[in-house]
């Protein structure tokens, strides 16, 4: 059943985002889920409000935006390891999540 899903779901967001979906299952899964909250807000969620640059912002530097997105507090840790390319493909892969209307 699992397999299905991400059969369906690799094949609809297949262009730009296998390396982030890669990122996402290393670095945030455990707090992020796709489309369900989990520990931190789901990626539609984050997708539906959020820019490219808030997005990068946040995953880099959490300490200085949690405020400016509206949180009290911060648990996230920062990713300022990952490189320019694969802050783009994470951050493209979560917008990938944002509702077509
Ligand atoms: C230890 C748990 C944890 C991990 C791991 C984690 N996050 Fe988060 N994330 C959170 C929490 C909690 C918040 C809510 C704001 C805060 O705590 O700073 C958040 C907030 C965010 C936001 C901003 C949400 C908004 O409202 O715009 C983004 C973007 C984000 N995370 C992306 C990521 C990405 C990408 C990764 C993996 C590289 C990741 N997070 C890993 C817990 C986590």
């Amino acid at each position: 059943m699992k397999k299905i899903w991400l059969l369906i779901f690799a094949g609809a967001v297949l262009s730009a985002s296998s390396e982030g979906e890669k990122l996402f299952k290393t670095y945030c899964w455990g707090c992020h889920h796709q489309t369900a909250e989990a520990f931190g807000p789901s990626f539609q969620t984050i997708a539906n409000h959020r820019d490219k640059g808030r997005i990068i912002a946040q995953i880099v530097d959490p300490e200085g935006t949690y405020k400016m997105l509206g949180y009290r507090r911060n648990s996230m840790p920062a990713f300022d390891d990952l490189n320019a390319s694969q802050l783009e493909a994470l951050a493209d892969y979560i917008l990938s999540f944002k509702d077509k209307k």
